[in-house]
């Protein structure tokens, strides 16, 4: 028997776009192809959306061409270019509360953190609008009699490619630093999650961007992201998801030789050290693990405790575990929404029933809640070491896999045994232990007494199979100019 939810959904109608943005416009598909999207918290059809042919990458890559070659965007001044950027988050703004509540919807994260999320977009638009006019090159002392000085000009066209845990976030660390630098995008959304981005068109529209410098397709990642990564006239994909598909894109983007970046998974390690303040550690441990219901690339999904406060902790774990409102997104109240999809669903309570067999403790949840929609139970395991799969591979979902270590040395070891490297965090009180940890751990972010606070002002991204490149702060600049080396003969 699975438990019941705390709210039940409700009743949801969706009536807005759905349709392909190219050029400026709204249009069909090529061949009037269309996909369902659900509401994952009743896993209803909720709308049909305009699947993207290879076709209509053609058409979205060449006006996006145009847009920047012979059209406005591309002989614009760089400062108009930030205003743009201010006034399609002003318009963001005004219609906040409707984006936080599509994207609830179609994405199953909780209301609160959604309007979180539109928060995070608007920092990003806004962060990298300031930026739209300070993208400088360099003048340099070359040997003879030479005046050398560098240009950082855009990329070209852009392939962006998001997934469906944050939405209008992923499409603002995208945008921000593509149109600071200058570039036209083809984006294309996660299959899962269309809508709120979709909605977010129509604002670039009334924001008045020229036509083709945003393109937005809808479809699936084999046929519409395919047709993206192998076309010949897209200059760069940047890609967040999963280190499967980057391996993909990485062959298939070959012939082309595009650029690329990845924002790709992660299995965390979140280390806690007996001296710590076990209130903040317990409560910071769990917001890392159960956070938009553990779907978050940076999830501290490996808790690594110090052996003498290990029961202590995950008993308290445990208490609060059982005790969180799961139910419907749009309910206030609701702590934790529904996981995306019935493809999640079944991958997580996979490695629910793996970890059982494989020998760790189940302590807390296991089961989908409902009988309807991808609700699962905040789920702790204990005992795991570190070859089960469940120590080992990214479950993406409200599953925790507790270690405990009694010898830090060895415990950094174990921690860096991973494929991923995208962050980590340490909970103690002894500055030492903070700043060795925080050198030592192979992570592109490392937390100390905090988790999962993620500024567009920072670099983010990972080191080893959690990415390439660094999106956020001015590291993402980088990867959206090229440089130009000048040089003048003086007479
Ligand atoms: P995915 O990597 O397949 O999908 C992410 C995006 O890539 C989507 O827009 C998808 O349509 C597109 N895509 C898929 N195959 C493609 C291809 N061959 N060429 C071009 N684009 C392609 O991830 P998926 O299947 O949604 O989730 C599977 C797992 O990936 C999750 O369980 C999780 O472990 C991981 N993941 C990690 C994310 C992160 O934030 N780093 C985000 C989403 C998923
Ligand atoms: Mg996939």
């Amino acid at each position: 028997m699975s438990a019941a939810l705390a709210s039940p959904p409700t009743a949801t109608k969706f009536s807005g776009n759905t349709k392909l943005f190219i050029n400026g416009e709204w249009t069909n598909s090529s061949d009037g192809a269309t996909f369902d999207t659900y509401n994952p918290a009743t896993g209803e059809t909720i709308a049909k959306v305009a699947h993207a042919t290879k076709e209509d990458v053609d058409r979205a890559v060449k006006s996006a061409r145009k847009a920047l070659e012979k059209g406005a965007w591309g002989k614009m001044d760089a400062c108009d270019r930030g205003k743009l950027m201010f006034k399609l988050a002003d318009l963001i703004e005004a219609n906040s509360e409707e984006l936080a509540r599509l994207e609830a919807l179609n994405c199953g994260k909780t209301i609160t953190d959604s309007r979180g999320d539109v928060g995070g977009m608007l920092n990003g638009l806004r962060y990298y609008a300031g930026w739209a006019d300070k993208i400088e090159g360099k003048t340099v002392p070359v040997r003879g009699s030479f005046l050398s000085y560098t240009l950082r000009q855009p990329v070209g066209v852009v392939g962006q490619i998001i997934p469906w845990n944050f939405p209008l976030l992923m499409a603002a660390w995208k945008w921000g630093p593509a149109l600071a630098c200058g570039n036209t995008i083809v984006m294309k959304a996660a299959e899962q999650t269309p809508l709120s981005v979709l909605r977010v068109c129509e604002l670039v529209q009334e924001a008045g961007f020229p036509p083709g410098v945003i393109n937005l397709l809808n479809g699936m990642g084999e046929t519409t992201g395919d047709a993206m990564v192998t076309h010949p006239d897209i200059d760069k994909i940047a890609f967040t998801g999963h280190v499967d598909t980057a391996k993909l894109i990485t062959k298939r983007a070959a012939d082309t030789l595009k650029r690329t970046t990845f924002e790709l998974g992660g299995k965390s390690p979140n280390v806690v050290f007996a001296d710590c303040d076990m209130d903040q550690a317990v409560a910071g441990a769990f917001h890392a693990i159960y956070f938009h219901g553990g779907q978050c690339c940076t999830a501290g999904s490996r808790l690594f405790i110090e052996e003498k406060i290990k029961d202590e902790f995950v008993s308290r774990l445990a208490e609060k575990a059982g005790q969180r409102r799961v139910g419907n997104q749009l309910d206030e109240k609701t702590e934790q929404g529904p996981q995306v999809s019935q493809e999640q669903l079944d991958k997580i309570l996979g490695y629910v029933e793996l970890g059982q067999q494989q020998g760790a403790k189940l302590v807390a949840g296991g089961k989908r809640v409902g009988d309807k929609g991808f609700f699962v139970e905040p789920t702790i395991f204990d005992n795991v070491t570190d070859d089960m799969a469940i120590a080992k591979d990214e479950i993406f979902g409200p599953v925790v896999s507790v270690l405990s270590f009694k010898d830090a040395d060895d415990m950094i070891e174990r921690a860096n045994t991973t494929q991923y490297g995208l962050a980590a965090a340490v909970w103690t009180k002894n500055i030492d232990k903070a700043h060795w940890y925080a050198k030592n751990v192979k992570a592109g972010t490392v937390w100390v007494n905090c988790y999962h606070i993620v500024d567009v002002t920072t670099p983010f991204g990972g080191f080893k199979m959690s990415g390439q490149g660094r999106e956020n702060g001015e590291a993402a600049l980088e990867h959206y100019t090229e440089t130009k080396t000048v040089t003048i003969a003086l007479s």
